[in-house]
């Protein structure tokens, strides 16, 4: 029962995540106003506390739930999967960093501004791709390192 309540509480903040990231990508353009910069910076803080959930239910499930740590630790994907994870962690720190600073100076972004933002957000969209492909194979044992 436990293993099925955080498979869902997974499953359901990962979406929450991806949407978060993917609205990003669509409010941050050319163009965007003051009250727009408001609305992203709003998001972002949503951004940050599921990326935290999604690490407490990732490791809970990764110790207390049915496989256990054993099965995870020794798995070449699971370990590919938080690395990944991590890797989207860091690139997001700049575009959080550009939010608070343009929300601060009550200013709207340069185009230039934008684009740098914008690439940021494109490579944490395509490793995030990477995470549900190893999370797949994690599950079932590819990547085994003995
Ligand atoms: C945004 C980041 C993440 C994504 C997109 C993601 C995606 C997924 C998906 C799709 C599954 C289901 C795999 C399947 O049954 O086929 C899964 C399972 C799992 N994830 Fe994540 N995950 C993320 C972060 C994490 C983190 C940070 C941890 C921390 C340890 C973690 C630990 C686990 C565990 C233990 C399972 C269970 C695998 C099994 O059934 O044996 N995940 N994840």
């Amino acid at each position: 029962m436990l293993d099925l309540a955080l498979a869902i509480a997974h499953h359901l903040l990962v979406f929450a995540l991806f949407g978060i990231l993917f609205a990003e990508l669509i409010s941050v353009r050319p163009g965007m106003d003051r009250e727009a910069v408001a609305r992203i910076a709003a998001i972002d803080i949503c951004y940050g506390v599921l990326a935290g959930l999604i690490i407490v239910v990732g490791f809970s499930r990764a110790i207390f739930a049915a496989k256990g740590w054993t099965y995870y630790s020794h798995n070449a994907f699971f370990w590919a999967k938080l690395g990944t994870f991590a890797a989207v962690g860091v690139l997001s720190v700049p575009p959080t960093l550009d939010y608070i600073r343009w929300r601060r100076a009550n200013i709207a972004p340069s185009a230039v501004q934008v684009r740098v933002v914008r690439r940021y957000l494109w490579v944490e969209v395509a490793l995030f791709a990477l995470l549900p492909a190893f999370a797949a194979a994690m599950a079932r044992g590819y990547g085994e390192m003995g």
